[in-house]
């Protein structure tokens, strides 16, 4: 009889590996990277399905402009039902507000669609992210792009995966030949989205925005881009594709150079050579960077539905915000 494989060489069609647990003296967290799979691909097929018919487009959040469709709905309502058939009592932190069991320990971190201002646009780049964290840490994560057929996944201790197979971060060492992008909140106060892209763009080969934080970061870790960086972003956008990124070689911090929470606001991301170089960048541009108690950073975990947090116009914004859109 064949051996079932390493979770890590799992391909998007394959769950052969999911029932296997059932048989086995596995640790928990063997078992939730299955249950995660099973999730990601339940909603992968919602949301390849949801691209090719019309789609029904609410609006939520800060000045009414964050688009949800049905497809976020029904991909939460999906992973949801499936984390709790296998984890009844594991917490469910879900962007369109879905919650699970009391457990303490276990935390699942879902972006339902991440990328839906592309997707309600028909433009594939768009993904189901799901984290899984126990006491407090990432031990799991699947980001799913199932209009690429591509699945990311990275369990603690283990070599990050595209499709099954390993990634890791690029060697690139020169900043003037790095690719960038950005996941800056569209509703950041005084245009400093435009100061960090002030900062970098120069100094960098490219600077893009691919709208999905959560492939941004694992386009990091399969080395297709050097780094990127993100502010007033939630749990969900992160969860997955830091462990992803990390498990890849990657380096992630706040825009202090501390590590990085998952429910911190902002980040820095990098193949860990240009780590430095990007910091001294976005520092020596002092808009770039607000101080640190900033709101931007805020610490306290968001709760689902909660309009992201308006930044509070810093010094440096106000100062030049009007020649600055
Ligand atoms: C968004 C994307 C985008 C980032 C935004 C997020 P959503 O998530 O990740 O790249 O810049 O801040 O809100 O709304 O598409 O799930
Ligand atoms: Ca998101
Ligand atoms: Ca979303």
């Amino acid at each position: 009889m064949a051996e079932p494989q390493p979770h890590g060489q799992d391909t998007p069609g394959d769950l052969s590996s999911q029932n296997a647990h059932a048989d086995r003296d596995v640790m928990p967290d063997a078992a939730v990277i299955d249950v995660a799979h099973e999730a990601a691909r339940r909603a992968g097929a919602i949301i390849k399905e949801g691209l090719a018919r019309a789609l029904q487009v609410d609006y939520k959040g800060e000045g009414a402009n964050d688009p949800v469709t049905d497809v976020d709905r029904r991909s939460e309502a999906a992973i949801a039902e499936t984390i709790r058939a296998h984890f009844p009592d594991h917490r469910i932190l879900s962007e369109e507000g879905t919650t699970g069991g009391q457990d303490p320990r276990w935390r699942w971190i879902v972006d339902p669609l991440d990328g839906t201002v592309n997707y309600a646009h028909r433009l594939p780049f768009s993904c189901v992210s799901i984290g899984v964290e126990h006491d407090g840490e990432i031990v799991a994560g699947v980001v799913y792009n199932p209009l690429a057929e591509e699945l990311f996944a990275a369990e603690q201790g283990k070599s990050a995966t595209l499709n099954g197979a390993p990634i890791h971060v690029s060697a690139t060492s020169e900043l003037r030949r790095a690719l960038l992008t950005s996941a800056f909140g569209p509703w950041e106060a005084g245009g400093r989205r435009f100061y960090r892209a002030r900062a970098l763009g120069p100094y960098v080969q490219a600077l893009r925005d691919l709208g999905s934080a959560a492939l941004e970061l694992c386009y990091v870790a399969a080395g297709r881009i050097d780094g990127m960086g993100g502010s007033s972003l939630n749990a969900w956008d992160v969860a997955a594709g830091l462990l992803i990124v990390r498990q890849a070689g990657g380096q992630v911090t706040d825009p202090y150079g501390d590590p990085f929470k998952v429910d911190d606001k902002s980040l820095v991301v990098s193949n860990g050579i240009l780590h430095g170089a990007i910091m001294a960048r976005l520092h020596d541009a002092s808009e770039a960077i607000p101080p640190k108690d900033a709101t931007d950073q805020a610490k306290e975990p968001v709760s689902p539905n909660t309009p992201p947090t308006t930044t509070t116009a810093t010094a440096a914004d106000t100062a030049q915000g009007p020649s600055h859109p």
